[in-house]
């Protein structure tokens, strides 16, 4: 007959596809009960924006189905995103489990659509997101979420997120009023980011996307030293310069230390072609994330501020973006279990 004992050492067999370990050693499974041959168990991944979950369900429905006396399998799922931060690292960003940065070596190659679209999929999946506008040289970010300049700064209380599309953005944008030319120098741009990742009250989030300014610049640098970063986002278009300039964003952030989850491509297209990103990827031992072709309605969302994923839910770039998230989302899961291990 079916019990506890013989549904767990099955359940042992189905490994996370992902992190390579079975889901019973992964603390996944959770609340077993076994009534009359009534099987119910919660199933918690480690991001609601899970690439793998019918694997995951298919695999434990086949495992199951070896135990006699099994009448019914009931599967909650639910996702409990673990945090990045280690005893003794760099400060961690208050309420924030993950800090994800969206970088690139020159402007122009979609960083800013990049990190918007990534951080409204990623809310569209379940997960609790934030967005911060890094990128002094240009804060685009209100534009493309459709948010107004200015209505962040309030005083006394300090700064706090607004919410737009499920995403809880902050930028230098709302601080300062539209038009104002930037020219603050090196250590200002430091300090900051470091006051809007620190002093901003972001309350309880998954995932903080940053929107890094392009370059080797002082503000990548300062937010590696102020804050842990549980990976990097490396945006390239097709072309060969700009895999180029992919390939010195990725040297800043070896030399910093900080993972890079991997590249996506940006703008692929019949004109300025397509997969240079991805051979540039092998070419440096790094994961390839995904590609997000050109696409008129991209530029379009982000100059209305209704990101192509929210205006456009059931599009063929909407699902490439989809598809981003949970790379990313899986990329961070990986690196935290690999951590943990000392290396898998
Ligand atoms: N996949 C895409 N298809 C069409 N237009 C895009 C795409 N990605 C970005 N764009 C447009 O290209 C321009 C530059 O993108 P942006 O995200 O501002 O780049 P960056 O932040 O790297 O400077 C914007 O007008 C944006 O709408
Ligand atoms: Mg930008």
């Amino acid at each position: 007959m079916a019990d506890q004992n013989a549904v767990l050492t099955a359940l042992r067999t189905v490994n996370d596809p992902e992190l390579h370990r079975d889901i019973v050693s992964l603390n996944m499974v959770r609340e077993l009960t076994v009534e009359d041959g009534r099987v119910a168990f919660s199933i918690v991944l480690t991001t609601p924006a899970c690439p793998l979950r019918e694997t995951i369900d298919t695999d434990v429905r086949a495992a199951l189905a070896n135990v006699p006396g099994i009448q019914a399998v009931e599967i909650d799922w639910g996702a409990e995103v673990r945090s990045t931060h280690r005893e003794g690292g760099p400060k961690p960003v208050q309420g924030v489990r993950n800090v994800i940065a969206v970088a690139s070596n020159k402007g122009g190659v979609g960083k800013s659509t990049v990190s918007v679209n990534l951080a409204v999929a990623l809310a569209r999946l379940g997960a609790k997101v934030g967005l911060l506008d890094a990128d002094i040289t240009g804060p685009n970010i209100p534009t493309m979420m459709g948010l107004e300049g200015g209505i962040q700064a309030s005083g006394q209380q300090g700064l706090h997120p607004v919410e737009a599309h499920g995403v809880q953005a902050v930028s230098l944008g709302f601080v300062l009023p539209a038009g104002t030319p930037v020219v603050w120098r090196g250590p200002m741009i430091g300090s900051g980011v470091r006051q809007l990742m620190h002093d901003v009250d972001w309350g309880d989030l998954d995932y903080l996307i940053i929107d890094l300014p392009p370059g080797t610049s002082d503000a990548s640098m300062s937010m590696a030293q102020d804050a842990l970063i549980a990976g990097a986002v490396i945006v390239s278009t097709p072309s060969k310069v700009s895999v180029e300039d992919a390939r010195k964003a990725v040297g800043m952030f070896d030399r910093l230390g900080v993972p890079i989850f991997g590249v996506v491509e940006n703008m692929s297209s019949d004109i300025f072609g397509r997969g240079g990103a991805r051979d540039a990827a092998e070419d440096l031992g790094l994961e390839f994330l995904g590609e997000i072709p050109l696409d008129a309605a991209v530029r379009q969302g982000g100059d209305d501020g209704v990101p192509v994923v929210v205006a456009q839910p059931e599009s063929e770039i909407a699902a490439a973006f989809i598809h981003l998230a949970e790379q990313v989302a899986a990329r961070c899961s990986v690196l935290q279990f690999a951590g943990e291990s000392g290396g898998m």
